[in-house]
């Protein structure tokens, strides 16, 4: 369920914006015609690794356990499903769960993820752009049970310096002492996606143009400052179980303790001020197809 909502805003941005995930090909042939320029929105993280500050079995083998992803159990059956243990370790290519999985192609790999070392609180996951780049949208889709408290930061100059776009939380006022969105529109803060429910699959979704801060000229200063990125990381602050523990387990429960995230979804585009011509591809190492580039 929670799929087809990604592929859907995946499909109507391609649609919106008329040029589909960006192709470099299409980049080249691009052109602004006598107009402002709007270069193609695709995802900013395809091909890039972001860098996290744990990962499943990096010194050596863990044994860690979760449960079943619930859109492949069977449609008869309730509850949590019984939890499946397995080992991690970040060296063998069977068992690893790195970051670049969360960003890998996810049409291809549907079921890659990246997993955090067992008992962490605080994780970072941050990616750095090589230059600076317009933000639409972050979808995270987690295979944990999502983070009671998290915090979504954007840098615009190539990390010294962060600045929040959005605070999440089971309870804003008591984590953050800012109201939730939910009551108070605008807030920075939402308790929108901080459930433990679902287990697995929970999307968290934040959106840089919202109906409270529409912004009608892409290139104002204001736009700038609110879409205009070099890094963006999110900060996963406090962890939380999903409310099957305790339903008869005998696996201890720091089997349980990590985040576990499938994929990171960054939608944006290019900046060029709305006069370049076209988005010229980057000077990169390991240039990867698709890679959104300035
Ligand atoms: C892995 O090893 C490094 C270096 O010995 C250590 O600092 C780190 O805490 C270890 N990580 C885990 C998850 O055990
Ligand atoms: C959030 O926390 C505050 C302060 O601890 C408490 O008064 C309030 O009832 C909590 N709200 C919810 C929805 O749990
Ligand atoms: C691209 O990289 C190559 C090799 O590192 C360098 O020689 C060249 O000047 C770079 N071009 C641009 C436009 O930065």
């Amino acid at each position: 369920m929670q799929h087809k909502g990604i592929m859907l805003i995946v499909f109507l941005e391609c649609f919106i914006s008329g040029h589909g995930e960006a192709d470099p090909m299409r980049l080249r042939a691009f052109r602004c015609s006598g107009r402002s320029c709007n270069p193609p929105v695709g995802n900013l993280a395809t091909g890039r690794t972001p860098i996290t500050l744990t990962t499943c079995g990096q010194n050596s083998t863990e044994l860690y356990c979760s449960y079943p992803d619930q859109s492949l159990l069977h449609p008869a059956s309730h509850g949590c499903g019984q939890p499946r243990c397995t080992k991690c370790n970040a060296n063998q290519p069977d068992n690893s769960h790195l970051p670049a999985d969360m960003t890998d192609d996810f049409f291809a790999n549907p079921v890659s993820w990246w997993q955090s070392a067992q008992g962490v609180h605080r994780e970072e996951i941050r990616l750095d752009f090589e230059t600076e780049f317009y933000l639409t949208h972050v979808i995270a889709v987690f295979k944990s049970p999502r983070p009671a408290a998290m915090v979504l930061e954007r840098s615009q100059d190539y990390g010294q310096t962060w600045r929040p776009y959005k605070y999440f939380s089971v309870n804003c006022t008591a984590t953050f002492g800012l109201q939730d969105d939910l009551t108070e529109e605008g807030s920075m803060c939402t308790s929108r996606y901080s459930d433990a429910v679902p287990c697995t699959r929970g999307e968290v979704i934040y959106r840089a143009l919202t109906p409270s801060n529409k912004i009608e000229d892409p290139y104002s200063p204001e736009a700038q400052d609110l879409l205009k990125l070099t890094n963006l990381r999110l900060l996963l602050l406090k962890r939380q179980e999903c409310p099957c523990r305790g339903l008869g387990l005998v696996e201890k429960p720091q089997r349980f303790a990590h985040y576990a995230i499938y994929d990171l979804i960054i939608r944006g585009s290019c900046f060029c001020n709305g006069h370049a011509e076209e988005c010229e591809l980057a000077n990169r190492t390991g240039e990867v197809e698709n890679v959104v580039s300035s």
